[in-house]
């Protein structure tokens, strides 16, 4: 497409409005690390990489938009949470983050295990060759036919959630002549700083079972009542897009307070808690992420001290990140389509994809950041609202966003960070068909999701 000249928008020098903005950054076309996946970078004539691959060839054989991943850094950060948590801990990697049989894979062959949520994703994990005992089941409505499948085919631990599915379990694993191993989330009274629709430990809410009132207590007494139920330990997720660690330092008090009480009233040490997932990721250079290896310090001193104090064995650890492994690992990558500069307001760039790839600035008015890929430019910052093609306003994917002046309809923009939460969340609102993902690694890239079609749809519409 030609790079017909349009008037630029508003410029940093003159009256910005009102936004989540900074300042422009010093230089528009660096592609910080902190949000972009390891191996991207740009080549001689400017064009990002990733993987040894040029965004412009990857647009031109996948299409636009798509989702790049980067199998090296997702292998990387999946090994790093593995090594850092060493061989008396376990790390479940959460599959609703984004889950494919590539990525389930990838996981086995890097020694994760998996957490699933859905009987969908148990299908997806089981028919990539997961080994069953690898696989956490959780859900805070599992329903019967979903309980069945996962106890007969053995998955190595069913997350309960509720005093109702304590019973269900027990019948499904009896009727199958099978003892489910299987932990009681609690939820242990913390308010985690992050957006109301993902905190998770605070008692007013859909999931677990409350530590007060001796809720939890009684979920324990009943379910060492059963025989076919092996309770093997308690598990707590406070929230997701952690950064402050004071949460998990709070709920793992609390979760050890509970071993101890186990201990002293029906003296038995329960072998193993689960701290859950949550923890951040940087969206943006501003934001400070946590490295694995100071989060599994951090998690295993506190877990050893208060079980040390309570003179408990130091239960078996287990973790459950899913944004922290692959949210840094892909980037969305859109074609620019119409520019509409409104004066003193801002520019909208409108791209080929919108909040059925990405709901997360709508649901969560999360942050983004968006650089222009296929080539670098030194024309002046334009400020830039980055909106899809759907039917509605808050059709936006980057709220306030600094972008060359001279964009113009045909460039290749991308934004990082999408790896989580994107393609899982994805819809197809105004039958926008979802894009694929296209893993890159060494030089190559494969298809690992694919694009949707228009006979996808039709197939469904059986009307
Ligand atoms: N474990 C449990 C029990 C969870 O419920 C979750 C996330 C995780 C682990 C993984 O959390 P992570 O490490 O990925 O933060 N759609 C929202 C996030 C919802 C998280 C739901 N549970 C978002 O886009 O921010």
């Amino acid at each position: 497409m030609s790079r017909s000249a349009h008037p630029a928008g508003p410029r940093h020098a003159d009256v910005l409005p009102e936004g989540h903005y900074s300042a422009p950054p010093a230089d528009l076309n660096a592609l910080d690390p902190k949000v972009w996946a390891q191996t991207v970078t740009r080549d001689v004539d400017g064009v990002a990489t990733v993987g040894g691959l040029d965004v412009k060839t990857i647009a031109e054989q996948y299409g636009t938009p798509a989702y790049v991943l980067d199998e090296a850094d997702f292998r990387a950060r999946a090994r790093a949470w593995r090594s850092a948590f060493g061989a008396d801990a376990d790390v479940f990697y959460a599959g609703k983050a984004f889950l494919s049989r590539a990525v389930v894979r990838w996981l086995h062959e890097e020694g994760l295990n998996l957490d699933v949520c859905s009987g969908g994703e148990l299908a997806t994990a089981l028919s990539a060759g997961m080994p069953a005992d690898r696989i956490a089941f959780h859900g805070n409505n599992k329903s019967v036919a979903e309980i069945h499948r996962a106890v007969e085919a053995g998955v190595g631990r069913i997350v309960l959630d509720s005093f109702q599915e304590i019973v269900r379990v027990a019948h499904i694993a009896r009727e199958l002549g099978k003892r489910q191993r299987v932990q009681i989330r609690i939820t242990v009274g913390v308010e985690a700083h992050t957006h109301e629709f993902i905190a998770t430990a605070h008692e007013d809410q859909k999931f677990g079972i409350p530590l007060a009132g001796g809720q939890a207590a009684e979920a324990v007494r009943r379910a060492l009542q059963l025989d076919s139920l092996e309770l093997i330990g308690i598990h707590s997720h406070i929230g997701s897009q952690i950064f402050d660690m004071s949460g998990f330092e709070v709920a793992a008090h609390r979760v050890v307070g509970l071993l101890k009480d186990v201990r002293d009233e029906h003296g038995v040490e329960l072998p193993e808690i689960d701290l859950g997932g949550g923890l951040g990721i940087a969206y943006t250079s501003d934001d400070d992420p946590r490295e694995p290896h100071e989060i599994a310090k951090a998690l295993t001193e506190i877990v050893t001290r208060e079980c040390e104090s309570a003179r408990l064995r130091t239960p078996r650890i287990s973790v459950e990140p899913g944004r922290a492994i692959v949210g840094p690992t892909a980037f969305t990558l859109y074609e620019v389509g119409t520019i509409k500069p409104l004066d003193g307001l801002r520019t909208y760039v409108s791209v080929d994809g919108g909040m059925s790839d990405n709901i997360r600035t709508a649901l969560y008015d999360a942050e983004y950041s968006v650089a222009l890929v296929s080539r670098t430019s030194d024309a002046e910052p334009m400020l830039a609202r980055i909106v899809g093609k759907h039917c509605e306003s808050g059709d936006i994917v980057v709220k306030d966003a600094f972008l060359p002046s001279d964009l113009a309809p045909g460039d290749l923009v991308a934004v990082p960070a999408t790896g989580a939460y994107c393609r899982s969340m994805a819809s197809n609102y105004n039958h926008v068909l979802r894009p694929p993902v296209v893993a890159v690694n060494d030089g190559e890239a494969r298809v690992i999701v694919r694009r949707e079609t228009e006979e996808d749809l039709l197939r469904l519409d059986v009307g």
